[in-house]
């Protein structure tokens, strides 16, 4: 029986395991967006004075991204934001987390370059101009490779040009834009890119990638500081990336060690420092040999705990972590030729072992769940007693989209996904959490990292070849989401609705924006 029959059984059955599958009304004041990042959306590599960040080296080293693709061109937003804009106020998002660009805006890392301020600034007014709040991410993972050059996030010198940089963002956007947030996922910055060889850099170096995550924390901690001291009324905060690490067997001690050591070095490793003002003792005892304790230096820890006031929760997916390999293990593999190693510095003996759940085109796990778990856990530990507020700032999936003949796709896995995470959400917030709002990872298909154009993650399809946008099915069903304020069962079938209908407003947005 599925949950959609089950609503028409009366209403005095109770067995215990009956869901009623209703509708569920959003918070009116929880927030509703897209996400993007300069170097998977702008394009315009050397225009206006913006020069090569470490991306712009590594997409263009053979081997490194799939189809050897780049983000020369990506989707163009850099010419096409005002129409980008415009297609998200057609959708109705209150909310737009978008990053800029350190070399646009300081050329190798260097001194201001006016032109890159004026993008940013054209972009937030006609943001404001839509009705759309901005939030704004002053890094994703693009560092001027000038910076990599001297040392990258291993050198402390960084540190100063990362203040320089976002200083220089608020002389020209403090009066426009409330919520800053200073990193993207420093997980990724620092070990998948000097440890893991994954991303740029491209180094495969435990120690270095230890180096990496002190230095970006340190970063997060003197921007939130020197904003603070600018004006006390800024909403300031960070965004991390989190895995739920369920040991595989909980009874088997082994397992159970191994799901501790990814969750220190994949969470705790960020949340302990900021929030506690402390390296966790697991942690500092699994990498003792790898040199973190040679970085910190007498008050880094004060300033790493400057208080925040947002804390943005990427999610995609948990995992089932054993002490013995699967299949596909987490360790030591050769990508396209080149050698990549675990992102995790002290874990070489933990494996992730599939659960046989539904998996994304990414191959990861659909594991809405696991939300619910981790926003409960981050309240409870760590942004509860600090009074922060928790956003959802990332959540999305890859699927292998098919367009009919117009560009238009009926992704109901997409929406399906959509649907079940927001209504992880509302589960957290009915356990207590007070979760102010979610952005959809993303607006629209880009350069997604090391796996260039192959994975699609938008609301909306670009065709690269013409950049033509067009929302799907899933952006057509989160624009009726935002303006019901109403989140459909998980088993209602909207998504032949939403084909045939195709928008909130019967013609709606996909045949306008198209043109
Ligand atoms: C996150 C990144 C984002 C995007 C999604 C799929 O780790 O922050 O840029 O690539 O994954």
């Amino acid at each position: 029986m599925t949950a959609q029959t089950r609503t028409h059984q009366p209403s005095s059955v109770s067995a215990p395991d009956l869901v009623v599958a209703q509708p569920r009304s959003l918070p009116q004041d929880f927030v509703l967006g897209v996400a993007t990042a300069a170097y998977q959306i702008e394009g315009a590599r050397h225009e206006d004075g913006r020069t090569d960040s470490i991306w712009d080296t590594f997409a263009h080293t053979p081997g490194a991204v799939v189809a050897g693709d780049t983000g020369d061109v990506a989707c163009d937003h850099y010419h096409r934001y005002a129409a980008d804009v415009q297609l998200m106020r057609s959708l109705g998002m209150q909310s737009y987390r978008f990053s800029t660009s350190w070399d646009r805006v300081c050329p190798d890392g260097g001194p201001v370059n006016a032109k890159g301020l004026d993008f940013y600034e054209r972009l937030v007014d006609s943001l404001l101009g839509a009705g759309i709040a901005p939030w704004l991410t002053l890094y994703h993972w693009d560092l001027p490779q000038a910076l990599e050059d001297r040392g990258g996030w291993t050198s402390r010198e960084t540190v100063d040009r990362f203040v320089e940089y976002a200083l220089a963002m608020h002389d020209r956007l403090g009066d426009r834009v409330r919520t800053w947030t200073t990193l993207n996922e420093p997980f990724c910055s620092a070990f998948l890119g000097y440890t893991a060889g994954m991303h740029a850099p491209g180094r495969t170096s435990p120690a270095d990638g230890l180096a990496a995550a002190h230095h970006l924390l340190l970063a997060h901690g003197r921007v939130v500081q020197e904003l603070r001291a600018r004006d006390a009324s800024l909403e300031l905060g960070l965004t991390l990336n989190f895995t739920v690490a369920d040991p595989l067997d909980p009874s088997d001690p082994r397992d159970v060690d191994a799901a501790r050591r990814i969750d220190a070095q994949m969470n705790r490793i960020f949340l302990d420092p900021i929030f506690r003002g402390e390296y966790p003792a697991d942690l500092l005892d699994d990498v003792r040999h790898l040199g973190l304790e040679d970085h910190i230096l007498d008050g880094d820890l004060d300033v790493i705990s400057t208080p925040v006031d947002v804390l943005g929760v990427n999610y995609y997916n948990g995992e089932a972590i054993g002490h013995e390999p699967p299949a596909a293990s987490l360790s030591d593999s050769v990508n396209g030729g080149r050698f990549t190693r675990s992102p995790f510095p002290a874990a070489d003996d933990a494996y992730r072992h599939p659960r046989g759940l539904p998996v994304t085109a990414m191959d990861w796990e659909i594991q809405p769940d696991g939300l619910t778990r981790l926003l409960v856990r981050l309240q409870r530990d760590y942004a509860g007693p600090a009074g922060v507020a928790l956003h959802v700032t990332e959540n999305g999936a890859a699927f292998d989209d098919a367009p009919d003949e117009e560009g238009f796709v009926d992704d109901r896995d997409r929406t399906a996904y959509v649907r079940a995470h927001l209504g992880a959400i509302l589960d957290a917030i009915e356990a207590g959490v007070p979760v102010r709002g979610y952005f959809y990872w993303s607006l629209m298909d880009n350069f997604e990292w090391a796996w260039g154009y192959a994975k699609r993650f938008g609301l909306v399809r670009v065709d690269y070849a013409t950049q033509v946008r067009t929302p799907k099915a899933s952006a057509l069903d989160y624009a009726r989401i935002i303006a019901t304020r109403q989140l459909p069962a998980p088993s209602a079938d909207a998504s032949g609705r939403v084909a045939a209908d195709r928008g909130p407003g019967g013609a709606g947005p996909a045949a306008q924006l198209q043109a």
